[in-house]
């Protein structure tokens, strides 16, 4: 668990801080009232945190899921969604488990959680929400040119922007104003919430990704997920950073810009592993994420 507050900022008593747990860099703050938001979903990171490499024990995995029946009918009626895709229809929760397995199951279960997560938020949290969704289907898409699990970049992406998602449910009043500008680009947006807060998306994400023990990978996502592109990054950090930049391209930013890359721009050079003609068109890419996107909002 975080510490408990130790300071206070200038004269913002309602942005008292707390040190962070030992993340990359050591001059950060962390605002209190993000030290005081709850775990996404005890359930979610009890399946996060079973491991594919040790032989999954997939009755122990649908028991952790069927110990909250509510919950259990979440992903059961997410499993069976356009968004998930699978085309025969699934009417038990140890069906679907079997059926889909570890790693389907822990993309459900982190879209049903952080669904809950968000209900109530207004026009702001479902823009960023719609964000990390269109990250997550693209990351979903891409995923086999960089020979990763779909399901794996999936999960990864949808938690990237966890941290602001955090930040502007635990200070909307702050965080409002600076999420409702319009910015040059992304690395504007985390000077802007620095500004506002002293603390930008990026690190506060990582540091409620660890404070809620989710796996390493995670923290990873979510601190450098707006790092410049980088060849010798993690072939999952590629994924991530990309969909996330491709997202703005089509149209799904989670903050307004004044201009953002073209879609054709982002694609890799034709001498890097990722070769550019692998990638779907971007007409394509836009149609899937909106089809996908219509299920998050029936
Ligand atoms: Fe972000
Ligand atoms: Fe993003």
């Amino acid at each position: 668990m975080p510490e408990k507050v130790i300071s206070t900022i200038d004269s913002r008593p309602d942005l008292a801080v707390a040190t962070p747990p030992d993340l990359h860099t050591d001059s950060v703050t962390i605002p209190v009232k993000l030290c005081n938001l709850p775990p996404l979903n005890s359930i979610a990171n009890q399946v996060l945190s079973m491991s594919a490499d040790e032989d999954v024990d997939l009755q122990r995995l649908a028991s952790i899921v069927e110990a909250d029946p509510a919950f259990a009918a979440e992903v059961l009626l997410l499993a069976n969604s356009s968004l998930f895709g699978f085309p025969s229809r699934m009417h038990v929760l140890r069906h679907a488990v079997a059926v889909l397995g570890l790693d389907r199951i822990k993309a459900v279960a982190v879209t049903v959680a952080m669904r809950a997560f968000l209900s109530g938020g207004g026009p702001l949290v479902r823009q960023i929400w719609r964000h990390s969704a269109a990250c997550a289907i693209i990351a979903e898409e891409i995923s086999p040119i960089f020979d990763i699990s779909g399901d794996r970049a999936y999960t990864s992406a949808i938690m990237h922007d966890i941290g602001r998602l955090g930040l502007l449910k635990s200070y909307p009043r702050e965080m409002t104003p600076p999420l409702s500008a319009e910015y040059a680009d992304p690395t504007a947006v985390l000077v802007a919430e620095r500004a506002a807060i002293n603390v930008d998306h990026g690190t506060a994400g990582a540091w409620l990704v660890k404070t809620w023990a989710f796996p390493p990978t995670f923290v990873e996502i979510c601190e450098h997920h707006h790092d410049p592109l980088h060849p010798h990054d993690s072939a999952l950090l590629q994924v991530i950073k990309l969909s996330c930049r491709m997202a703005d391209s089509l149209g799904f930013s989670a903050v307004r810009y004044k201009t953002s890359a073209s879609y054709r721009d982002l694609l890799p050079a034709r001498e890097t592993h990722a070769k550019p003609e692998e990638f779907p068109s971007e007409e394509n890419l836009r149609a899937n994420v909106e089809t996908r996107l219509a299920v998050f909002e029936q």
